[in-house]
């Protein structure tokens, strides 16, 4: 096989990734971007926050006594400088003994407001991802983040934040005791595996966080404004799938 022909081989198997997680998110039409369709650019997805009727009725808070014990030693935290903008401490959701737990960097505005990780535009593409995609209910999984404040203007998390919240996400996590963690985005990666590495050049690759097998990829946030990359994430999710599988295969 030559150079054209290997390439050609890659590209029509890239676009066969690509098409079958548009088909996974229930995507029934090719989506071209604005200059493709030449008009004038769009945002692909709406702002709005998720309506209670698109976000599956999931737990909201702790529910296990492991898990309230973890939200009862945060209390009504003001550890770190992030607790002076928040409206509120968003601690995280879903099946306290979740199998899977998805982590992002820290809450949003909407996610301020309502107090429950990803309910907003990215949370929106989330829910798509566990539900369309991974065929689960958003409720099966558990959702939470690298700081449980949101940081001002959506920047990223300092340091400083990071290291005061991290030791309450460790033990959350060893409350839930997951078999797999998924880390969505350079922030959630950098903080989980102490690396300096970039999501884009670790992601698809395992790793561990506390023994537990860690599948870093790209950010919901990311893939709304590259909606192309969606690809990747399949690769990375369906790889997720398979090790749950095999483990529940025992
Ligand atoms: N982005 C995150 O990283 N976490 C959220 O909860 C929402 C958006």
């Amino acid at each position: 096989m030559n150079d054209i022909q290997r390439e050609f081989l890659e590209l029509v198997a890239d676009v066969r990734t690509h098409v079958e997680f548009q088909k996974a998110l229930g995507v029934t039409a090719i989506e071209l971007s604005s200059e493709e369709a030449g008009e004038a650019p769009v945002s692909p997805h709406s702002n709005e926050p998720l309506s209670a009727k698109e976000v599956s009725p999931g737990a909201e808070g702790p529910q296990s006594p492991a898990l309230d014990a973890v939200r009862q030693e945060l209390g009504d935290c003001t550890r770190c400088k992030l607790h002076q903008g928040r409206k509120t401490l968003v601690f995280g959701e879903g099946n306290p003994d979740a199998a899977l737990v998805f982590i992002g960097e820290g809450p949003g505005f909407e996610e301020d407001q309502q107090g429950r990780p990803f309910v907003g535009a990215a949370g929106e593409l989330l829910t798509k991802i566990i539900e369309k995609g991974m065929k689960l209910r958003r409720q099966d999984v558990y959702i939470c983040n690298i700081v449980k404040c949101r940081p001002a203007g959506n920047r990223n998390p300092e340091p400083d934040e990071i290291e005061t919240c991290v030791p309450f996400l460790r033990k959350q996590l060893q409350a839930i005791k997951p078999k797999v963690i998924i880390a969505l985005g350079n922030v959630a990666a950098k903080a989980l595996l102490k690396t300096t590495e970039g999501i884009s050049k670790i992601r698809g690759t395992w790793q561990t966080y506390d023994n537990i097998p860690l599948m870093p990829t790209y950010h919901p946030a990311y893939l709304l404004r590259n909606p192309r990359d969606k690809a990747l994430v399949w690769e990375d999710i369906k790889q997720v799938m398979a090790e749950l599988e095999k483990i529940q295969k025992g």
